[in-house]
């Protein structure tokens, strides 16, 4: 990417929600705590791809205890900003989970409708456990009621884009989580 490029992706931005800083304090501290609950067990952190990406590189750094990654995708969004709620798995686990601990590591809780269906999917490989850790957490959009085990940060009903969250394929490398200026949706309809 050029230097003109990167510029104008964080020039789109409105609003810094939750700095680089302040998420590498939270991952840390996220992942001190799973350590030390799953300490001695067979722990498997499922991610989502793709927005989970980063946040589970920097998770399993924290988390110094040994562990196995396996992966999900899952169709959501497409390339607007509200979920349909019809949810496919696009790519499965590579790994059996029977009798494993799992943890699902995401990057965002919004309306319940993908991580219920993945709980559903996963519960039914019968793991031992199925626990979740989410990023970030929008509880003002919740339709489907799920338990977060680990919880970054609670965010306000606003859709984020960065550490991972796209707006239509974009912005994912940003290093902070941010609200994009209203414009940038103008330009797209
Ligand atoms: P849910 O099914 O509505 O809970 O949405 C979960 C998925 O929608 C996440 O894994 C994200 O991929 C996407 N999503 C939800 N909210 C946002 C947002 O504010 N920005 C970017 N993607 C989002
Ligand atoms: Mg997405």
């Amino acid at each position: 990417m050029t230097v003109l490029a990167r510029a104008q992706q964080a020039d789109d931005v409105a609003e810094v929600l939750v700095t680089a800083e302040e998420i590498a304090a939270k991952v840390h501290e996220l992942g001190v705590r799973i350590a030390a609950d799953y300490q001695g067990k067979d722990l498997v952190l499922v991610s989502i791809l793709k927005g989970a990406l980063p946040f589970l590189a920097d998770l399993m750094r924290a988390t110094q205890i040994p562990l196995a990654l396996d992966f999900l995708e899952v169709s959501s969004y497409g390339a607007g900003t509200e979920s349909t709620g019809a949810v496919r798995i696009l790519k499965d686990l590579a790994h059996p989970i029977e009798g494993r601990h799992v943890l699902v590591v995401e990057d965002i809780l919004d309306t319940g409708h993908t991580l219920s269906y993945v709980f559903d999917h996963l519960r039914a490989q019968r793991p031992e456990s199925v626990r979740l850790c989410v990023l970030l957490d929008k509880p003002a959009r919740r339709v489907i009621p799920i338990e977060i085990d680990y919880r970054g940060f609670e965010i306000p009903d606003k859709f984020v884009v960065g550490y991972g969250l796209d707006y239509a394929e974009r912005y994912r490398n940003l290093p902070f989580v941010g609200v994009l200026k209203p414009e940038v949706y103008a330009r797209r309809s």
